[in-house]
């Protein structure tokens, strides 16, 4: 697996990232021996692959899927050194909490550090490499922020830091008080979710339809370059997402297209259709992380095959065209 130095560290990670948010049960029961035993299995498979890079949250499977990986950890300490470990904070689920039900956001520096404390604790790990906020709030206090992030680098416990779901402006907002580089942002990215690449790019996509350029059509948030330009590594959470592989009849016309141009392209290559979407935001030059979440091993091993596939840049336009298409239905 090639992988990429992340600017402003000493990390270097896979490009194609494993997330863990599918690790432990999303339920109230207990840690089981079976649930360990399959992590277990999916962590090895993804790293044997070559997968450097595991992607957590505070909350995910209620902090199961921390508890668990800190499990295989246990029995397998060797592999700690081996990997690049991140995880988030900030979102909290209400007590009582069930799919659907809001979830609270909260940036306080106590909770960031207790949150920290509690993450460490279940991945039975003494630091996190990388510490993300999960979400932005509209009651941010960055120096808040910014003391609760020189507290935990001073005392080991987080090496660096970065966002997720953040916008540029927000990004700057921040970078105004914390002392460390923001080294990530992690955004919602991939062929069913490509609008932080089809922004300000209105008028390619205009042009490339034979189509006269809209006019002042652009949004321009402009989140995706101004991350390039900071050099923060894009990290691509769902990058595949579970409409991808719909029953064919109940998909969207626009989903369609995409889906049979994938599967043309993954004949030709000799792959899947998962590892051609994957592959398509590796070949992005940003140099993209796309963050698997797959819990079947083969299906980690057929997506780990994006790595291999030499996309051409025409076939990376009709695919951005497609996407562009259905994002402007989903609209
Ligand atoms: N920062 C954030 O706000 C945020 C939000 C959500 C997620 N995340 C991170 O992103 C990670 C990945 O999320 P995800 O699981 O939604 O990503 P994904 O890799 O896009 O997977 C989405 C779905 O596609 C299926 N799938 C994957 N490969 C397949 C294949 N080859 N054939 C058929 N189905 C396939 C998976 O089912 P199978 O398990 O059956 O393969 C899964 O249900 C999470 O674990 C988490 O770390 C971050």
């Amino acid at each position: 697996m090639k992988s990429y130095h992340i600017a402003h560290t000493d990390l270097v990670v896979s490009r194609i990232a494993y997330g863990c948010a599918g690790l432990g049960t999303w339920d109230n029961a207990a840690l089981d021996a079976n649930t360990v035993a399959a992590a277990d299995r999916l962590i090895k498979t993804a790293l044997d692959q070559g997968i450097t890079l595991f992607d957590h949250a505070d909350l995910y499977a209620f902090g199961k899927s921390e508890a668990v990986f800190g499990e295989v950890l246990k029995t397998s300490p060797a592999v700690r050194e081996k990997i690049v470990l991140q995880s988030k904070c900030g979102q909290v689920f209400p007590k009582g909490w069930r799919p659907g039900d809001p979830i609270k956001v909260d940036l306080r520096g106590e909770h960031i550090v207790s949150a920290v404390e509690g993450s460490l604790k279940r991945l039975c790990s003494s630091y996190l490499d990388i510490l993300m906020l999960h979400a932005p709030s509209p009651l941010i206090r960055p120096q808040e922020i910014a003391q609760a992030f020189e507290d935990l680098h001073r005392m080991g416990k987080v090496r660096y830091f970065g966002v997720s779901n953040y916008s540029a402006a927000q990004i700057k907002l921040l970078k105004k008080f914390v002392r460390q580089p923001l080294i990530v942002n992690q955004v919602h990215l991939g062929l069913l979710c490509a609008d932080l690449l089809i922004d300000g790019m209105e008028f390619a996509l205009a042009l490339a339809k034979g189509a006269a350029p809209a006019r002042e059509e652009h949004t321009a948030a402009g989140t995706f370059d101004y991350c390039r330009v900071q050099d923060m590594q894009i990290q691509a959470w769902s990058p595949l997402g579970a409409d991808l592989f719909a029953v064919p009849t109940s998909r969207a016309p626009e989903l369609n297209a995409l889906v049979q141009s994938l599967t043309a392209l993954a004949q030709l290559t000799n792959t899947t259709s998962a590892a051609v979407a994957l592959a398509w935001l590796l070949h992005h030059p940003a140099g993209i992380v796309p963050i698997i979440g797959s819990t079947n091993s083969e299906h980690i091993v057929g997506n780990c095959a994006a790595d291999r596939i030499m996309f051409r840049d025409e076939d990376w336009n009709d695919l951005f065209i497609a996407a562009a298409d259905l994002s402007r239905r989903s609209t």
